[in-house]
């Protein structure tokens, strides 16, 4: 079996040079005679790994010097309600802005430790578009937002305005798509599975002076700063997602940086957008305009009953992975950066052909 298009949501696709490395290494990582995965975190080859992993993210990103890059682990998920556990004092408020199925999440993960205020919401036109920010709560210990609802297909093309209260991003789905100015977050989180690596590894960027925050009583595992102190090495550590990581951090270097990777990005989002609008109603995307995503593309057949046989031909024809969220139906295209163009065009060609045969 040769490697298909995979246009899944996540785990997602990984850029096939990263795989090759990965394969290549497997056996003998750096001379040491083991895998990656084999070796101590503590001992040097390892340590000497994890700063160049940092050094290079750093680079892509222009991270400041006063944030902290961590490696976590427990997904997303979990962070949903570990960030309100170091960041909001007993009895305080947080601000969410909820524009789809994952602010939602992280608003429900939250209620434990924070007094959940939702400081904006697009529920009202059933998440066609993000929400813009109308009741802000000034003494909220951050707003969070989810810059690109995977689900959903939306994403944020600015910042939403938090004033002084720290920006906390859910960024799972779109880390790394395109630049980003980190200076106006407090903190970013996101799991790996998408654009960095394998699942079981978080990346978290965060600015120090939030990693003072008393936050709720918790054992040390769950500090941030506890994990800052120690490298996020506190306890044994996702060495093989980290080590993934790295490689794809040099890969989206080799490929001239997120400027370059943002304006590829475009260029596939548009491509396929734009069929879809211009297959005459054959497929649509209800999402406003202003508001699309350029990582999850969802897509409706203009007759569901239409559906089954999109699926079984796109899959025989390479293209895996194309059915939409259960709860939405239709289809969705996830196009992360370890995505062709290339791999776009197969798509757009293959619902072209589709809609014809199918009229
Ligand atoms: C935007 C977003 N946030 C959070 C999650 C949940 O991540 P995890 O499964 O790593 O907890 C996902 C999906 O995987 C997602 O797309």
């Amino acid at each position: 079996m040769s490697r298909v298009w995979n246009f899944s949501a996540g785990p997602a696709a990984l850029p096939e040079a990263v795989l090759r490395i990965a394969q290549q290494e497997m056996l003998d990582w750096r001379g040491t005679g083991a895998s990656v995965m084999e070796l101590s975190h503590r001992g040097k080859p390892f340590m000497a790994l994890a700063a160049e992993v940092e050094a290079d993210l750093r680079e892509l990103m222009a991270i400041p010097a006063n944030y902290k890059v961590l490696f976590l682990q427990g997904g997303a998920t979990q962070h949903f309600a570990q960030i309100p556990m170091n960041l909001v004092a007993p009895g305080q408020g947080a601000d969410y802005l909820i524009g789809g199925h994952w602010a939602q999440k992280a608003a429900a993960e939250a209620e434990p430790y924070a007094r959940v205020h939702v400081a904006g919401s697009s529920e009202s036109t059933g998440f066609d578009r993000v929400p813009q920010v109308q009741q802000p709560d000034p003494d909220a210990a951050y707003l969070h937002f989810t810059p690109n609802e995977t689900i959903q297909g939306t994403e944020f093309h600015t910042l939403p305005d938090a004033g002084d209260v720290p920006l906390v991003a859910d960024m799972s789905s779109s880390i790394l798509s395109r630049p980003v100015d980190v200076s106006r977050f407090g903190l970013i989180y996101a799991g790996a599975q998408k654009n960095i690596g394998p699942s079981g590894l978080v990346l978290m960027i965060v600015r120090e002076d939030l990693l003072e925050r008393a936050g709720q009583p918790m054992a040390r595992i769950f500090r941030y700063a506890e994990q800052a102190a120690n490298d996020s090495m506190f306890n044994t550590p996702n060495t093989w997602g980290w080590y993934l990581a790295g490689l794809t951090f040099q890969w989206l270097k080799a490929q001239g940086g997120l400027e370059a990777v943002g304006a590829r990005n475009r260029a596939k989002a548009d491509a396929l957008y734009a069929a879809i609008d211009g297959s005459g109603g054959y497929y649509r995307n209800t999402i406003e305009p202003g508001s699309r995503s350029r990582m999850n593309v969802p897509f409706q057949l203009h007759d569901d009953a239409l559906d089954a046989a999109f699926l079984a031909e796109s899959e025989a024809a390479g293209l895996l992975a194309l059915k939409g969220h259960r709860v939405l139906g239709g289809m969705r295209a996830s196009i992360y950066n370890a995505m062709p163009l290339e791999g776009v065009t197969v798509l757009v060609d293959f619902m072209r052909d589709f809609a014809q045969r199918h009229g």
